[in-house]
């Protein structure tokens, strides 16, 4: 009974993807394809790739569409497709005017949507996704997963970024092991999809400071549940599409090269950055979130590694550092 209405519920998602992508394709979509070719620099096969759609400016275009393929229109507002304005008691599309990216499960089955909508008002949200639902997830999920999972496998990394169109972005310059936490802080649920298929996973949030701030909250989710982080840090800025856009593939593929850094380079490079290492009260503080990090290090000899690594960056030795380490486990008891 209920593994019937989840696989109603993923043929309507299915069903809905399509018609969204075919829409784009259509004259209907004819602005919305000329912003991602012209403005975002997709080729058709990138949008076919990834099945994006387009949903038109209008209250009704899903429902007159589910009307005309007799989809209950109780589905689409039990996945969030149509909503019900409560005051009139009547029922709009959800999307309107986005750019319509379907979000697919590792397994491939479309779980939801996100869209990014094509308006210049400020007022409008830039995005919007499928409301939260037993079927979405979206902490659960990661955008792009199926696509990248054989190439995560194959290269034996994961490059993580902030939103669907890094990943795409990405996967067009050939960069295919790339999926997205798309804007979240990643889960501990993510990391876990991640580790069925790597070890190691490469941070390559946006350059700013919300996303340094998501990557060092990353780095501990990561290593406790036993993958490895490493991080490259984008200039002020950029995120991985602009990045590519502003500088060119083969700049951003040397970037990738060169800018990688182990997770604990990285750590000592915000807090030098922040000027948390100028006064030993800060500093001591931010030592501490470093011990604690190298403590969820289940692996013995990783751990003493880094350890030492740290010992040596610091120029503190590695039996005080150890005590900041159990005390730092004494105040999280
Ligand atoms: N995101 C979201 N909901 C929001 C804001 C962001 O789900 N209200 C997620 C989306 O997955 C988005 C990602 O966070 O792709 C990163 O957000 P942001 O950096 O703000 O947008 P970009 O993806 O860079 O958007 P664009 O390049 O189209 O401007
Ligand atoms: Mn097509
Ligand atoms: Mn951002
Ligand atoms: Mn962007
Ligand atoms: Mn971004």
């Amino acid at each position: 009974q209920e593994d019937k209405q989840e696989s109603n519920q993923h043929e309507t998602l299915r069903w809905a993807a399509r018609l969204f992508h075919q829409t784009l394709e259509s004259d209907a979509g004819r602005a919305a394809y000329a912003y991602l070719v012209g403005k975002r620099g997709l080729e058709a096969s990138t949008i076919r790739k990834f099945g994006l759609g387009f949903a038109p400016e209008a209250w009704e275009f899903l429902l007159d569409a589910a009307r005309r393929d007799n989809i209950p229109v109780e589905q689409l507002t039990a996945l969030g497709l149509v909503t019900r304005h409560r005051e009139r008691n009547s029922l709009y599309d959800t999307f309107r005017n986005r750019i319509i990216f379907p979000i697919l499960t590792v397994g491939g089955q479309v779980a939801g949507f996100g869209g990014r909508t094509l308006s210049n008002d400020p007022q409008t949200p830039k995005y919007i996704n499928s409301p939260e639902s037993a079927i979405f997830e979206k902490s659960k999920l990661l955008y792009g997963m199926h696509a990248a999972k054989n190439d995560i496998r194959k290269q034996e990394t994961a490059i993580l970024v902030e939103g669907y169109m890094d990943v795409i972005a990405m996967h067009q310059a050939g960069v295919t092991n790339t999926v997205a936490s798309s804007g979240t802080a990643l889960t501990r649920y993510q990391a876990k999809i991640l580790k069925r298929y790597t070890s190691r996973v490469l941070f390559l949030y946006d350059g700013d400071n919300a996303g340094k701030k998501s990557m060092l909250a990353g780095i501990d989710i990561l290593l406790s549940e036993g993958l490895t982080p490493w991080v490259v840090l984008l200039p002020g800025g950029d995120d991985p599409d602009s990045f590519i856009r502003n500088y060119g593939k083969e700049a951003f593929l040397e970037e990738l090269e060169s800018e990688k850094s182990s997770f604990q380079d990285f750590q000592l490079r915000c807090y030098r950055d922040a000027g948390l290492m100028e006064n030993p009260d800060t500093a001591s503080k931010a030592i501490s979130a470093m011990t604690k990090s190298i403590a969820l290090i289940a692996d013995p000899v990783q751990k003493e590694l880094y350890l030492e690594e740290l010992s040596k960056k610091l120029d503190l030795s590695r039996q005080t550092l150890r005590k900041v380490m159990a005390s730092s486990n004494d105040d999280r008891a």
